[in-house]
């Protein structure tokens, strides 16, 4: 089976998290990517929070994938006539260093061009244009600047950072939509172009929803929040909202049977307009179908707390798992509060190749996550990350046709 980025050669120049995903993506989709590493160091990440000694750390393995690693410097003279030799035979160079990195070591946007026009250029920085765009910055701070922080939490408590990597993989995943839609336009233009996605904006865009009731507020409470049932008053700016549901269906995490031990016994529970009467049948309460203080949607949502402290005590009566088989047949929408022992023992994540075990030659077996995307067309296989500088020869050699004189000679150099 062929693959759907089969033929597009990309100049890995990234590092850490936010960069590699997006390359990691376009290697699953077919790409021909080349990590261009540090001789000697390699990416940070290869280094970071190691659990195996001497292995390269699951950090950068889960990262990595599908990938080849050339060793280079490119601050060497040497060096750089081999960058600009890959920058010709490439179609896409990824980048994510700190801001004016790349002009340092001579490779601006417009040398990039002059030395090949049809090169896609693609940048993660923190910030785009403005007081901040030369700030160096990480995951969470970009939650932060991005407004995902300030709306995350509980009213009462302080701003809280998520687990999904929203700032690197999120940037990661707006930047490979970039590139694949300025690869279909160049088979039209013949021209490339430069691609960015700036951390802070690809967090907002995820975050939009709560941009949208910034301007809510302007006319009036947000009522789908509980501060409203609760009569607190809202100040000026989106208020953090716990687990309300942040759409137009209520919804809340509640405990489940085994709470008390187990700290991630809890459903989420959507109180869905469309199967309100199911709702009340299912939890015991079948006066609420008709009365005005129940039936609809509006009259509920000053009464949320009290409508789900009552389905808490029906769904603390059961596991996780048993709301989820007695509310399925009628179509209410739940979910169970997995762990991650629980999702990577998954048999279903495992079938679909969105758990995947991959062997490494220094760590052994390791789990990771498979390509999220399922294509009928562009079979993904998972293979392992590179170790540091693996594919450097044969890089040289097949991409660059360099002779083996050549190759001892750019060794000497100490380019790679
Ligand atoms: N050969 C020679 N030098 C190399 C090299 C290579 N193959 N690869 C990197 N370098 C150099 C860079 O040119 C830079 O040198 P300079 O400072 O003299 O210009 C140096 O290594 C460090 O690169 P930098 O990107 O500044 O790394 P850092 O570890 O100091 O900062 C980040 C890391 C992530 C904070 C920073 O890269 C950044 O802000 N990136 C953009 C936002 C981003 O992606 N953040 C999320 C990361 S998950």
């Amino acid at each position: 089976m062929s693959k759907a980025l089969d033929g597009v050669r990309i100049l890995d120049f990234t590092h850490v998290q936010s960069g590699p995903t997006c390359t990691q993506l376009l290697a699953w989709m077919g790409a021909d990517v080349i990590k261009v590493e540090r001789p000697g160091v390699g990416d940070a990440t290869r280094k970071q929070l190691a659990d195996v000694e001497g292995a390269d750390s699951l950090y950068f393995t889960m990262l990595n994938h599908n990938k080849r690693s050339l060793t280079l410097n490119s601050k060497n003279e040497t060096g750089k006539e081999v960058l600009e030799r890959l920058v010709k035979k490439c179609d896409v160079l990824v980048e994510n260093f700190a801001p004016g990195a790349l002009d340092r070591m001579g490779f601006s946007w417009e040398r990039i061009q002059e030395l090949n026009p049809k090169m896609i250029m693609a940048s993660v920085k923190g910030f785009g244009p403005g007081p901040y765009e030369d700030c160096k910055v990480y995951e969470n701070v970009a939650q932060c600047a991005g407004g995902s922080a300030s709306t995350t939490g509980f009213r009462d408590g302080p701003p809280l950072v998520t687990g999904a990597q929203i700032g690197d993989s999120g940037t990661g995943l707006h930047l490979a939509l970039g590139i694949t839609a300025a690869l279909l336009q160049r088979a039209n233009t013949g021209r490339g172009q430069l691609v960015q996605a700036p951390m802070q904006d690809s967090v907002l865009n995820l975050c939009r929803v709560k941009l949208r009731d910034q301007q809510r507020l302007d006319t009036g409470p947000l009522k789908e929040y509980s501060q409203f049932g609760e009569n607190v008053e809202f100040g000026d700016s989106t208020p953090r909202a716990g687990n309300d549901s942040g759409g137009g269906q209520p919804g809340r995490i509640l405990k489940c049977k085994g709470w008390e031990i187990d700290p991630n016994a809890y459903t989420y529970f959507i109180t869905q307009a469309a199967v309100w009467q199911k709702i009340c049948d299912v939890i015991g309460k079948p006066e609420w179908k008709e009365s005005p203080d129940y039936a609809t949607p509006p009259a509920r949502l000053s009464r949320l707390n009290e409508i789900f402290n009552e389905i808490e005590k029906w769904t603390m009566t059961k596991t996780k798992f048993e709301v989820m088989e007695l509310c399925n047949p009628h179509n209410i929408p739940v979910g169970p509060i997995l762990s991650m022992k629980e999702i990577s023992e998954d048999l279903s994540l495992r079938e679909s190749g969105t758990i995947v075990e991959v062997d490494h030659p220094e760590r052994g077996k390791y789990l990771t996550v498979g390509c999220p995307i399922k294509f009928s067309d562009s079979a993904v296989e998972v293979t392992r990350s590179p170790l540091l500088g693996e594919h450097t020869d044969e890089i040289l050699s097949d991409v660059l046709d360099y002779d083996a004189d050549q190759i001892a000679a750019i060794r000497a150099s100490g380019a790679v």
